[in-house]
């Protein structure tokens, strides 16, 4: 048989690790290798789980017609030269808890994985996904010491697509056809812009009135407790997934998607040194630029209160780190 020699670029393929191998994490693990975007390393500090999830989706892999490899490990060794790391470890919220509560648990669990993560994949761009998000991305930032186009937060598109969803079933839409753009941190003082929304170029200010917009607002805002209510245990999983997905093909296939995400500010919006919601241009280096779009005087205000917010809570888990290496 003849064996042609094999070229190493057209032999690679890229790696994504995914930190947790919790509810978002091993269905983000699924949507990567079911859309052949790359091969997946699951890893949780659980034994068994992530080497159970991975065998489990591997055995899927005839069934939905892709090559790519899952594997669950431990040990972070394996997570060796990934191109993209993605942080889904740490607590979900429990009915009637904010985002903002999880502070205290997700802090250590960040900042570990990411320091764990760095070592293993210095040329990694990472994803942040745990929750409080703004505060998680900050730490993973200040942990990992990268530059701030290789390092940002999954909310806005999530949020965004939450919008999307409730405009377009206020109108009986496609929601496909809706686009829209929530700034802002992830959380009660995220920034939706209705402005900015549309049906296939529409305004929705023209399509519906004030008072049905500021409704879906609201329901966005609280979008996740919505979720976490009606489930009692653990929050959502599904579109937050798909999210990340979105943020992870946009870099792989050099895709230059304008996304919501949670950078790093260095001036931007009249803010600095905080990772807030705001629109990116994602490609294979990471954020290619943050877009400035011109905003009223009321939603400047809205994002200055929401970072205000994000930067209290930065201040706050910097305290609960230095308490606990203390
Ligand atoms: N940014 C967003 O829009 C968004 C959306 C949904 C969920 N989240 C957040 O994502 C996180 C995960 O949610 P989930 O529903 O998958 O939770 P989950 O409880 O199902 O999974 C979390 C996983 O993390 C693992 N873990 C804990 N400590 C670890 C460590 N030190 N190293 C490696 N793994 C560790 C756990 O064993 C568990 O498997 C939560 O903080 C949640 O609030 C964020």
């Amino acid at each position: 048989m003849y064996h042609s020699p094999s070229s190493s670029i057209l032999c690679h393929s890229p790696r994504v690790t995914v930190i947790g191998a919790g509810r978002v994490g091993s269905t983000l693990a699924q949507r990567i290798a079911e859309k052949n975007l790359a091969d997946v390393v699951l890893l949780d500090i659980v034994e068994g789980i992530p080497q159970g999830l991975a065998l489990d989706l591997m055995e899927a892999r005839g069934l939905e017609l892709h090559h790519r490899k899952i594997i669950g490990t431990n040990n972070y060794a394996d997570t060796t030269g990934s191109e993209i790391v993605v942080i889904t470890a740490g607590f979900p919220r429990k009915p009637g808890m904010s985002r903002d509560d999880l502070l205290r648990t997700n802090a250590k669990i960040v900042v570990e994985a990411a320091k764990k993560a760095i070592a293993h994949s210095p040329d990694a761009i990472f994803i942040v996904v745990t929750n409080p998000l703004d505060v998680m991305t900050y730490l993973a930032w200040q942990a990992t010491g990268l530059p701030r186009a290789r390092i940002m937060g999954m909310a806005g598109v999530l949020d965004s697509a939450r919008f999307e969803t409730f405009i377009a079933m206020e109108l009986g839409v496609l929601p496909g056809d809706v686009k829209a753009m929530v700034m802002g941190s992830h959380g009660d003082l995220m920034v939706p812009l209705p402005r900015y929304a549309t049906v296939n170029g529409i305004p929705i200010t023209q399509l519906l009135d004030a008072a049905t917009i500021e409704r879906l607002i609201e329901r966005t805002r609280n979008g996740g407790a919505e979720i976490v209510e009606l489930m009692h245990t653990g929050g959502a999983f599904f579109a937050p997934a798909s999210a990340t997905c979105v943020m992870v093909e946009s870099i792989l296939l050099n895709q230059s998607r304008l996304l919501p995400v949670a950078a790093y500010l260095q001036g931007e919006y009249g803010l600095n040194d905080v990772f807030i919601g705001v629109p990116c241009r994602l490609g294979c280096g990471g954020i290619a630029e943050v877009l400035e779009l011109s905003l009223t005087e009321e939603e400047t205000q809205a994002l200055h209160l929401s970072a205000e917010s994000v930067r209290r809570n930065i201040d706050k888990a910097q305290e609960i780190l230095t308490n606990v290496s203390k």
